[in-house]
């Protein structure tokens, strides 16, 4: 399937816009600490998003296979929502990273409050360039956040450079499911834009990883467990209050060409 061709998200806007909605969201008075879709193991349950968006950071930390000894990476962090899940539920240690300095300030604040600023420390730095030291983490979680990278490659050979030998990936992403319809092209296209995202070439996915040295352990199509519902419960909240939004997510319902995966890669 060929790359996408909407425009390369530039890292220093990809933060605005995050500052942006984070001052939105503060102006509202809610702040979304899971900042990604959820996850519903029975797709028909009655599970609220708010339930379904912590489950899918713990479907990403138990493949993280980390204990109180692990160093993690949070890459992408949001406000700091899934790095503070990984250290209440595993007793590791984080280091978040995120391109939006609004974010930043957020998720230290969230770790002092939880009382998790000895173990959670979040800065602000690209992850195209990250400013650590080869071989220092024992895991990385990228949560929704590499969509918004310019170069996957880059990034995974980054990731590479910072894990240990026999460390962990842990991934999710959007992706492009199948041939697309036409007719389905400004609704896709139009939340790629807006979002600052692209979707990834799926069939060079395993051999562009390979070719950072690091080795595919896991891939799984979840979304049937993940977008349509999201979609769907989102448009209703959107609908029950009265604000602008950037985009309409009821445009998206009925699109399953539009789909998310998770990866679980190591270094050998
Ligand atoms: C959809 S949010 C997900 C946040 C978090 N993983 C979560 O699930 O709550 C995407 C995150 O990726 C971060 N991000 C995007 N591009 C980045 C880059 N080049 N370097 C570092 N962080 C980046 C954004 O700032 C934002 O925190």
């Amino acid at each position: 399937m060929p790359e996408s061709t909407l425009p390369v998200p530039v890292p220093e806007a990809v933060g605005k816009l995050y500052d942006e909605i984070l001052h939105e969201e503060l102006s509202y008075g809610f702040v979304n600490r899971q900042l990604h879709i959820g996850f519903w193991d029975d797709p028909e349950s009655d599970t609220p998003y708010e339930e379904a968006a912590v489950r899918f950071t713990d479907v990403v930390i138990e493949r993280l296979k980390v204990d109180a000894n692990a160093h993690v990476l949070d890459l992408g962090c949001g406000v700091g929502g899934p790095g503070l899940q990984i250290v209440e539920r595993t007793g590791a240690r984080v280091t978040g990273i995120s391109i939006s300095e609004e974010q930043i300030k957020a998720a230290n604040k969230n770790a002092a409050d939880a009382g998790f600023a000895d173990r959670a420390l979040f800065r602000h730095a690209n992850a195209m360039q990250l400013p650590f030291e080869d071989e220092s983490f024992d895991a990385v979680m990228a949560l929704e956040s590499m969509v918004h990278m310019p170069d996957r490659e880059q990034v995974l050979s980054e990731v590479y450079r910072v894990l240990r030998p026999s460390g962990r990936l842990v991934l999710t992403e959007f992706f492009e499911r199948g041939p697309r319809k036409a007719e389905r092209n400004p609704a896709i296209d139009g939340f790629c834009r807006v979002s600052m995202v692209t979707l990834p070439d799926v069939d060079d996915y395993v051999p562009m990883m390979h070719r950072t040295g690091l080795r595919l352990r896991e891939l799984l199509d979840i979304t049937e467990n993940t977008m349509q519902r999201t979609f769907r419960e989102m448009s209703n909240a959107l609908t029950e209050i009265d604000r602008p939004v950037r985009f309409q997510l009821s445009d998206l319902l009925g699109v399953d060409e539009f789909g998310c995966l998770l990866a679980v890669a190591g270094r050998p």
